[in-house]
């Protein structure tokens, strides 16, 4: 990803393991042309303000740019971009890890043989749930979601995306129709699917789109699976939901207070719960840092971006 860059521009490089601190990305992002952050680093006023009037770029190694105040972004009259695409395929993959993980109890199994709790085999010990021959309701029938729907069939599961809540059926907007998927109401889908993925941004509109009425929609015997944004899902709804039984478990990659998790999730058996991991694999993590790259290299040759953001 330098490489290139470095050829032709000055780098100043983060060179810390963890994400740079608010005041020192204040600091040195100061008289810069261009910026390649990652979704932690929140990109408002502040950063803008302090950069200066000739930064011309922020390229996100992300394709969820809820860390990007967009308003501002525009105001400052700075160019940004996400990593659509690359990540597509990895981030489908993890979330079939935690359909297949919160499923067939992958993880709560692994905790109790490293703990010497293993007694042995016996009929119905630590029996799961089949996919085959179950629905998977998608939300946010978007390149991920429908990634992940691809994937169905190959697990003997057929695949309903939802409509947006309050969108009817006739609508633009309405998902894709795929030859492997369906789509009904947002409703259908909580009622009838045995697994629930969310795949849409995280916005004003989807802040809390699960919540306790969605909840109560679902059938006990459902998993949420969540690599969308943590605050799609109402933490709180969700804990009542496992409190009350009322879903069979989740499996979650992302959070509303990432990297803080509340202590909560850890003291359910039937929750899977990933740091984020998405889009990590070594391919696509290369891939995303060399899109955004290609995007500064591009907007500092007066060239337009390959992938602004919509
Ligand atoms: C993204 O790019 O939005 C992913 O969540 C990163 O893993």
């Amino acid at each position: 990803m330098l490489a290139p860059l470095q050829e032709r521009h000055d780098v100043d490089v983060w060179p810390g393991d963890e994400a740079i601190p608010r005041a020192e990305l204040l600091r040195r992002v100061a008289g810069k042309d261009a910026l390649i952050c990652v979704l932690s680093d929140r990109i408002d006023d502040e950063v803008l303000d302090a950069a200066g009037p000739q930064l011309k770029i922020v390229a996100d190694i992300s394709v969820g740019y809820d860390n990007f105040d967009v308003a501002a972004l525009r105001r400052h009259g700075v160019i940004a971009t996400n990593t659509p695409d690359v990540l597509t395929e990895a981030t489908a993959e993890l979330t079939w890890a935690l359909i297949l993980g919160t499923a067939r109890r992958v993880v709560e199994g692994d905790r109790l043989v490293r703990a010497g709790g293993w007694k042995g085999w016996t009929l119905d010990f630590m029996l799961g749930t089949e996919l085959r021959g179950k629905q998977l309701g998608i939300i946010g029938a978007g390149r991920i979601g429908r990634a992940v729907a691809a994937k169905a069939p190959a697990f003997g599961m057929t695949a309903v995306f939802a409509q947006r809540p309050g969108t009817p059926a006739t609508a633009t907007g309405e998902p894709k129709r795929e030859a492997f998927a369906s789509s009904a109401s947002f409703d259908e889908v909580l009622v009838s699917s045995d697994v629930i993925s969310l795949h849409v941004p995280s916005t004003a509109e989807t802040r809390n789109l699960i919540d306790r009425k969605a909840f109560a929609r679902m059938k006990r015997s459902a998993f949420l699976i969540n690599t969308a944004r943590g605050a799609v899902v109402d933490e709180e709804a969700l804990f009542w939901a496992l409190n009350e039984r009322l879903i069979a478990g989740a499996g979650l990659d992302v959070y509303v207070n990432e990297p803080t998790i509340d202590p909560r999730f850890a003291t359910y058996q039937n929750v899977v719960l990933a740091p984020h991991l998405g889009s990590a694999t070594r391919d696509t993590r290369l891939a995303m840092m060399n899109l955004a790259a290609a995007n500064v290299l591009a907007v500092l040759d007066g060239q337009p971006p390959l992938t602004p953001i919509p």
